[in-house]
């Protein structure tokens, strides 16, 4: 008779081995719609062309197959090169704004490689529960997944700034908007438990990364928070009135790049015979049309230039998790804004809703939080105003992941339309530099 440990191994093994196959089979669906010159093009160094990430992610596996497979036969050693990311334990690896600088490996070689790659996992995965290091093993495949999920989102990005409007994404209709939303709620301060507590259970929750925990107490003074995340028309003031002209309003780095990169508006905002459009996945639209949808592509420098002339200024991280997971009943705390059903369509705007793009504030009433805060997960990433850095008592998880990068960036909260579903949590850190603005990124105010 089957052991208990060996029962919940095999467990865990058959639905990583399903998890696996529906996150490897989302890449290619992603990138389907683009021609074979798409895949090669880098069109910014801070982009990747879609080939790199299509074998990065089957590259990630290889290095699990290497170590932990017996007599496992590198795939090829040229590919261990170019499909190496930041990882300096791997060896040497191309720097990332000469990933479109090569047509080899060709595109087909690069599908080639990732058929085989998921041929070996599949296999391998099968016969993990027998060993010793099962769990090893089912967890470093799950970040393995996790990490695809995260680059599923960068493709997002990637394949908006080279192709945009001409991409055929398959795109559902934008829900229309159900209440009008706004104005701010006011939040008790106290204890807070900031962070994620392992005995949590849900779906979002089987994983979370080393940076999210551990689960610690912070004080947080009472303050206000926004309902919804700034607006497109609210963002729209700020430029009318002068926002990008005004030296009063930005930080020194902010305002140096309002003058070096000439900055007058968020990214893929285009000026047309003195009317301000936005370009996205479904075309060129007029601004005034979208003043109800939330801003996205602006960076940390812009989202705080904006709140100090709206006399407001961006949350804490603990603040932005505090609105988005109080219980009412208690004080205790919930893994959504709504409780702690499952995320489904209905309750945020996530990569399956299918939008490829943001929806309008309102339209995700049964996503709200307890305290009336709307799409806290889902539509556009916030931006907070807290450092990313190591919580108290961390500890490193995997080697070169979060770790490496706890200087300089700052924290993002909540997950956008590019997020997969099972990806966020309420406890999520992203982390970008804060000129950044090429991801989806948004932002609320507090007070
Ligand atoms: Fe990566």
């Amino acid at each position: 008779m089957a052991s208990a440990q060996t029962r919940s191994a095999n467990t865990k093994q058959s639905s990583l081995a399903d998890l696996y196959q529906s996150v490897r089979t989302r890449t290619l669906e992603i990138v389907a719609p683009l021609e074979i010159e798409d895949y090669v093009i880098q069109t910014a160094e801070f982009m990747s062309p879609p080939r790199w990430h299509i074998g990065h992610t089957s590259w990630f596996f290889e290095t699990v197959l290497q170590k932990f497979q017996p007599g496992y036969r590198t795939y090829r050693e040229d590919f261990l090169f170019y499909f190496n990311s930041y990882y300096e334990g791997f060896g040497a690896r191309i720097e990332r704004p000469k990933r479109g600088t090569r047509s080899r490996p060709t595109v087909a070689e690069t599908k080639k490689y990732r058929a085989q790659i998921d041929e070996q996992m599949m296999r391998f995965i099968e016969n993990v529960s027998s060993r010793s290091d099962a769990d090893e093993i089912l967890s470093i495949v799950r970040l393995g997944l996790e990490h695809e999920m995260q680059h599923q989102e960068l493709l997002v990005y990637d394949i908006k700034h080279l192709l945009c409007d001409q991409f055929d994404a398959p795109m559902k209709a934008a829900p229309r908007s159900q209440k009008n939303v706004g104005g701010m709620v006011e939040i008790e301060g106290g204890l807070f438990e900031l962070g994620c507590n392992n005995g949590v259970q849900s779906p979002n929750h089987e994983f979370a990364w080393d940076n999210e925990k551990p689960a610690h107490k912070v004080w947080l003074a009472d303050f206000s928070i926004d309902r919804a995340p700034v607006s497109v028309g609210d963002y729209l003031e700020f430029i009318n009135e002068g926002g990008y002209q005004n030296f009063r309003w930005w930080h020194s780095a902010g305002w140096e790049k309002v003058n070096t990169e000439h900055w007058q508006a968020p990214l893929y905002w285009e000026l047309h015979d003195g009317e301000w459009m936005i370009r996205d996945f479904a075309g060129l639209h007029r601004a005034i049309d979208k003043t109800n949808d939330p801003v996205s592509h602006v960076s940390f420098l812009e989202a705080s230039a904006y709140a100090k002339w709206a006399g407001k200024r961006l949350p804490t991280e603990a603040e932005w998790e505090k609105a988005a997971t109080l219980s009412p009943a208690d004080d205790s705390k919930q893994n959504f804004p709504w409780g702690d059903a499952t995320l489904d369509e209905s309750r945020g705007n996530l990569f399956e809703n299918g939008l490829w793009s943001v929806a309008p504030i309102g339209s995700f009433p049964a996503g709200q939080s307890a305290s009336g805060c709307h799409q806290m997960i889902g539509d556009v990433w916030e931006w907070t105003t807290s450092d990313y850095v190591p919580y108290p008592g961390f500890k490193s998880e995997f080697d070169e992941y979060n770790d490496k990068w706890f200087v300089g960036q700052k924290v993002l909260r909540g997950g956008s339309f590019a997020t997969p579903q099972i990806h966020i949590r309420s406890t999520y850190r992203n982390f970008f530099y804060p000129h950044e603005r090429w991801m989806i990124a948004g932002f609320r105010c507090a007070k």
